[in-house]
């Protein structure tokens, strides 16, 4: 327990369900490596959770890999971070089916995320598709995690995750730490281009919607000369009336550090020709030292293997043991 006294735990995961995106990592992983000295860090690839969508399975692997060689890219050293696929550790199956039988019915039937989901995919709805938020809280809850740290889109999934935990602690005593969403101020919601209305998201229709980590600088630079503003001609904060100008300001500050009254001085009585080249200029700068630093690792095969393997065996560890006390609990006879 040395370990659960002195630092706090943070559990968080991506899907590797395509290629990552800008608000991904805006959203989540940029945030990630700055909390590794203060907390015990578990970050997964969430790979059980992606195949509630139907996908290609070379391509899965693929992109399970690249997202490994991403996070460490982007500054999450695997010696401080654990760095893990998540279907290579069986507890978080094994807590999920248990949390399945104490989440209910009516709760997943008010997932936001269930309901875009099904109507994309309308010829697919799924028990998993609907259950996918009892496997997110197993996820967290095997790790004892205080923090979640997320795009504000998973907020509810984390809410939901507190609502399990603290039925089964209200049935069987203190068995889960009650975790906290942990949401950054700027980039939390990252909208499309082309639509600002909607989230950024690689299911977006419109392919110059959504922006690409490790995507060519050339692209990235394409995607934001194109993007929706407005007739205004003035770069102000005002996500109700100027959506696309100010989700290209969330870009801009979370990529440079500058708040919004910089943002607006800088770019005062200047065209939104210069904005957008401006914040594609930045998008790329941030991106590039991380999609070099992908590649490289790519070509290293060996390398990679070594750190999930050793992510897998450090998470078994942690994730066994919050399993058997689950078991036990729930009374099933020890073998
Ligand atoms: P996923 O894979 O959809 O997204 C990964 C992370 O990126 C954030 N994010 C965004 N943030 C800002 N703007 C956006 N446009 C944007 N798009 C995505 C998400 O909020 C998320 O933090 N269910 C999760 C994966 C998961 C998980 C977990 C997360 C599985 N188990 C346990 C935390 C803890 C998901 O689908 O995220």
């Amino acid at each position: 327990m040395e370990n659960e006294v002195q630092k706090k735990r943070i559990l968080s995961g991506i899907q590797p369900s395509g290629n990552l995106t800008l608000g991904s990592y805006l959203g989540a992983i940029k945030n990630w490596a700055a909390l590794a000295d203060e907390y015990d860090c578990y970050y997964m690839m969430a790979d059980m959770h992606t195949i509630t969508v139907r996908q290609v399975p070379a391509d899965l692997r693929r992109n399970t890999l690249t997202q490994l060689a991403a996070y460490i890219a982007s500054g999450l050293d695997p010696e401080k971070n654990v760095l893990f696929v998540q279907s290579h550790v069986p507890a978080h199956a094994q807590l999920g089916w248990v949390l399945d039988c104490y989440t209910m019915f009516g709760e997943l039937s008010r997932m936001t995320q269930f309901k875009d989901k099904s109507a994309k995919n309308a010829d697919n709805i799924n028990a998993g598709l609907f259950t996918y938020p009892a496997l997110m809280a197993g996820d967290i809850l095997l790790y004892q995690a205080d923090l979640v740290p997320v795009g504000g889109d998973q907020k509810q999934h984390v809410e939901i995750c507190r609502d399990i935990a603290n039925r089964f602690n209200g049935i069987y005593g203190e068995t889960f730490k009650i975790p906290e969403p942990y949401i950054p101020k700027v980039g939390a919601r990252i909208m499309s281009l082309t639509s600002p209305e909607n989230k950024m998201s690689k299911s977006d229709k419109d392919p110059n919607g959504c922006v690409y980590m490790l995507e060519k600088p050339e692209d990235i630079m394409r995607k934001f000369k194109k993007a929706v503003t407005d007739s205004d001609a003035c770069v102000r904060f005002d996500p109700e009336n100027k959506p696309g100008v100010s989700n290209l300001m969330q870009i801009y500050s979370a990529a440079t550090g500058a708040a919004f009254e910089q943002i607006e001085a800088e770019f005062a009585g200047r065209g939104y020709g210069d904005f957008k080249k401006a914040v594609g200029e930045s998008v790329v700068e941030m991106l590039r030292p991380i999609r070099e630093e992908t590649e490289r690792l790519l070509s290293d095969k060996a390398y990679l293997e070594t750190i999930y393997r050793s992510g897998a065996e450090r998470a078994s560890y942690v994730a066994n043991r919050t399993l058997g006390k689950v078991y036990k609990k729930v009374g099933f006879l020890a073998r």
